[in-house]
């Protein structure tokens, strides 16, 4: 089998995204962009991936770190997708090797979309191969014009297209593969004849096609994962239609989520068979939940939470970076925030952690089978005892335990 590589592109400056920050940073259901591209390019066996970046930069590097099978490839001035490209060929012009080129403002790529480049690719002798998508709407991506006989002459540029080009329906989201060294000589052909006066990589394959070799076009795309993210609109698209895959998955994994349209649950998050997420519930950031719990309607979790089996959460109740523990009953109106809860603990309606003193944050720790009255407020940082009980309307610190003694440790009231 022969050496896989991968360029990433995400150097570009997003004007039409109108933001400081790179591209490819900007979050589709809780993940930036460029992991699900990350992603997509490891799972088909990738040896390196040579991000391009330039704008922005040093944010993107700090964020994703140095993986083994990075490398990071600098693009100082941004012109054009081929000259990004190129930016690689010190790396990479003397090798044989499939070289997959991708854009990290793709993020609804899928793997199986590239295995079936890659099988095409070996199937035949083709210099390059795309992966092609019909969409019903074209607007502002390459057209795939073919001749009569149906082969590729070429990709013609939204900017750049006739009136009949602009027609076209088949489009370019930017999946290809290519012969190594086939690619890096076509771009130096590459010249900036266009309305942006750009240097195009869909010029480097219409040049490919045009010295004689072999450039397969596969519409192998569905249209659902051709969007590339140029504004913020597509953005919120983008992440609606990943919130549909990452729900999609978990309910064949066994959890029951009543109303998926009213329900946002971060990519990150794992949630055990027999769960079930009612209505207006949003889980956000790396968040663990057993199985057999019941979350929502309208529950809020955030960063770091973790639930162990078997816990109910509420109405309005809040979690954050707290761990609770198997059978813990937070129905109404809590907010729990870096807390560990015990096993059984029952919080009652309107119970909150006060987990921030204006300085900094502190933990709060409750024992297994405490019961936390209505309307109690916990004054972190804080323990309470195993057994303990909060009458209702109490604020607890750990102080009033402490004065309360030993004997009366157990049974908080004021
Ligand atoms: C590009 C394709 C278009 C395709 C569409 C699919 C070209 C010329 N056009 O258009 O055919 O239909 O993607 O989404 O390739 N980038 C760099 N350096 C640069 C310029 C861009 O790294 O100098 C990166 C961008 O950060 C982005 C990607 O390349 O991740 C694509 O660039 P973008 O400007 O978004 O191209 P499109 O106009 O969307
Ligand atoms: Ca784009």
């Amino acid at each position: 089998m022969a050496d896989r590589v991968a360029i990433i592109l995400a150097a570009g400056v997003s004007s039409r995204m109108n933001t400081q920050m790179a591209k490819v940073l900007h979050e589709v259901c809780g993940r930036p962009m460029l992991a699900y591209v990350l992603d997509a390019c490891r799972e088909v066996g990738v040896s390196k991936v040579y991000v391009v970046v330039g704008f922005a930069a040093a944010q993107v590097q700090e964020r994703f770190g140095n993986g083994s099978d990075v490398v990071w490839v600098r693009q100082e001035r941004q012109l054009g997708t081929a000259h990004a490209v190129l930016c690689c060929k010190e790396h990479l012009e003397d090798f044989e090797c499939e070289t997959l080129v991708l854009c990290g403002d793709g993020p609804l790529i899928r793997a199986e979309t590239l295995r079936t480049l890659i099988e095409k690719h070996e199937g035949g002798q083709s210099a390059a191969i795309l992966a092609t998508a019909v969409l019903e709407d074209p607007t502002g991506y390459g057209r795939i014009v073919r001749d009569a006989y149906g082969n590729i002459q070429g990709i013609v540029e939204d900017s750049d297209c006739t009136k009949e080009q602009r027609a076209i329906n088949e489009v370019n989201p930017s999946y290809y593969l290519f012969n190594n060294k086939v690619l890096f000589s076509a771009l130096d052909r590459v010249r900036p004849d266009n309305v942006k006066g750009e240097y195009y990589l869909t010029d480097a394959l219409s040049g490919i096609i045009a010295t004689g070799h072999k450039v397969l076009a596969v519409t192998a795309v569905r249209p659902e994962e051709a969007m590339g993210v140029n504004s913020r609109a597509q953005l919120s698209a983008a992440s609606k239609i990943m919130q549909r895959r990452v729900q999609q998955t978990l309910m064949e994994n066994g959890v029951t989520i009543v109303d998926p349209d009213n329900t946002w649950i971060d990519a990150r998050a794992q949630i055990g068979q027999d769960t079930v997420i009612e209505p207006f519930t949003y889980i956000h950031g790396e968040v663990e939940i057993g199985r057999s719990c019941r979350v929502g309607p309208f529950a809020y979790l955030r960063e770091g939470t973790v639930l162990e089996d078997d816990v109910v959460l509420g109405v309005y109740t809040e979690v954050k970076n707290s761990t609770l523990s198997e059978g813990v009953r937070a129905r109404h109106h809590s907010f729990i925030g870096d807390a560990t809860v015990g096993r059984n603990v029952n919080v009652g309606a309107g119970s909150i952690t006060a987990n921030y003193d204006g300085r900094k944050v502190n933990r709060t720790q409750i024992g297994d089978n405490c019961y936390i009255g209505s309307g109690a407020v916990l004054i972190a940082p804080l323990e309470l005892r195993a057994g303990s009980h909060v009458s209702a309307g109490t604020v607890v610190s750990q102080e009033s335990i402490d004065k309360l003694g030993e004997k009366a440790e157990s049974d908080v009231s004021t």
